[in-house]
């Protein structure tokens, strides 16, 4: 059921900074920018107001909302986004003025996470957020109704009976989502050990915002011509497959930036659409090594993936950006007892992308073995799954003794074992050619 409009990717928008004495920093605009690109907004144009207290009405001044309506105005812009937190009047009342819709920061921030939240429990978690953000907004309704009829007296009764049933519409839902995100988080608990693991490793992408992990995301995916990465994109353009080495392929998921100042309200969604990296294999922390504020940065994330029970994954840090750096060339820095690697690259000049390749394969498959098995036609299925999970070395096809597969093959002794209850019949396949 969707009780609002999502806007699609690649709106005009005309963005508005508002900034006062206290809080003007260049990197909040930077940041800004880059959260409406990431919500798929097609930056037109850009207005700054500073303003120390906001307008009850408009949040900014009357001559700025002038201002602002001719840019959108000559620009066609379809979308204002505001830098700041309005409430549900004033967002009514710029709407108004400006004949276009307009979204504030929570808004905007709402839309990148259900753009990006894909596991069951993070999309209820960010529909439930958007309704509870929406609850306060349904008025906008009745505006809409309003401007049509003329604002007629006599008319009014039917838009609040309308808006009456979408509160209470709106309620019965978010009631729902709450009962159905406490069921999926108990399933989740408690499915959690016994779950199998995917054949092909999942790598996840975390780090502040700006740290570079869609240009890494990019990087690490870009030569490659899978047809399984058609299916990919098309399902989902933030997890693809690709290959560290021929024959040892992993999917790589892109998840939504931390972000400074995130509203408060948000804070649980957010995390929700992080949830699904505790099925990671590997997390990419990614980290912007030139940011003066890299340190705090980092202990931040750290304080989150705890928090949502994912310190326990194996991580793996990159600092980017070390084109930026000229004292430092791309290394991975290598493990001490109980440290993380750090691997130093560059996403942007692709310097240093081969170490981290390097560094995830050892991290992914720490013991491997080496088997020959012989697969009989029955075993045809288990032939296509090894095939799939990119373990196969060698493969010839034998008449004698009996008609089979035998295939050479290097898996981690975990997964090995895993195979075997799962066949049991494997066990008598082995062969005693190691070579
Ligand atoms: P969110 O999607 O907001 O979470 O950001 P992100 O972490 O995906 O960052 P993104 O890949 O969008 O990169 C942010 C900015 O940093 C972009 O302007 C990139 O061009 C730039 N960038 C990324 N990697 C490098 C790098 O290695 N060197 C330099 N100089 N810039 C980089």
């Amino acid at each position: 059921m969707q009780f609002f409009e999502r806007h699609a990717g690649g709106e005009r928008a005309v963005l508005l900074h508002v900034v006062s004495r206290q809080a003007s920093r260049a990197e909040d605009l930077t940041e800004f920018r880059d959260l409406v690109d990431s919500a798929g907004g097609q930056v037109l144009g850009e207005c700054m107001a500073s303003r120390e207290a906001p307008d009850p009405r408009l949040y900014v001044g009357k001559g700025k909302v002038e201002e602002l309506a001719a840019l959108v105005a000559s620009l066609e812009a379809e979308l204002v986004v505001v830098n700041a937190r309005l409430s549900p009047a004033q967002e009514r009342n710029l709407e108004r003025e400006l004949k276009c819709r307009v979204i504030d920061r929570t808004g905007l921030i709402l839309d990148i996470f259900a753009q990006r939240a894909r596991s069951h429990e993070g999309k209820l978690q960010v529909e439930l957020a958007q309704l509870k953000h929406l609850s306060t907004r349904l008025v906008r309704g009745w505006t809409h109704l309003e401007r049509q009829r003329g604002g007629s007296i006599g008319l009014r009764g039917p838009g609040e009976t309308q808006l009456e049933l979408d509160r209470r519409m709106i309620h019965e839902r978010i009631k729902q989502l709450n009962e159905r995100i406490a069921k999926v988080r108990r399933q989740r608990l408690e499915g959690r050990k016994g779950r199998q693991r995917a054949e092909v490793p999942l790598v996840s992408l975390v780090g502040y915002t700006n740290a570079g992990k869609s240009t890494l995301f990019n990087a690490l995916t870009a030569a490659e011509t899978y047809a399984a990465d058609q299916l990919f994109a098309t399902l989902d353009t933030t997890l693809r497959r690709t290959e560290l080495a021929p024959g040892f392929p992993i999917v790589l998921a892109d998840t939504v930036g931390f972000i400074r100042h995130l509203p408060h309200e948000l804070v649980t969604a957010f995390r929700s659409t992080l949830e699904e990296t505790l099925e990671a294999d590997v997390l990419l922390h990614v980290v912007d090594a030139a940011s003066p504020e890299r340190e705090r940065q980092m202990a931040d994330v750290a304080v989150v993936l705890q928090e949502i029970g994912a310190a326990e994954v194996p991580q793996l840090v990159v600092m980017n950006k070390i084109d930026q750096l000229p004292e430092v060339r791309a290394h991975v820095d290598e493990q001490a007892e109980g440290q993380v690697h750090r691997v130093w690259l560059s996403a942007g000049t692709g310097d240093g992308l081969d170490g981290l390749r390097d560094a995830l394969r050892r991290q992914l498959s720490p013991a491997v073995e080496r088997l020959c098995v012989r697969l009989p036609m029955p075993l045809a299925g288990v032939r296509a799954q090894f095939i799939g999970a990119g373990v196969v070395r060698d493969e010839q096809w034998l008449d004698e003794p009996e008609p089979c597969w035998q295939l050479k093959i290097e898996v981690s002794a975990e997964r090995w074992g895993r195979w075997l209850k799962q066949t049991p019949a494997l066990a008598d396949c082995l062969c005693a050619d190691h070579g």
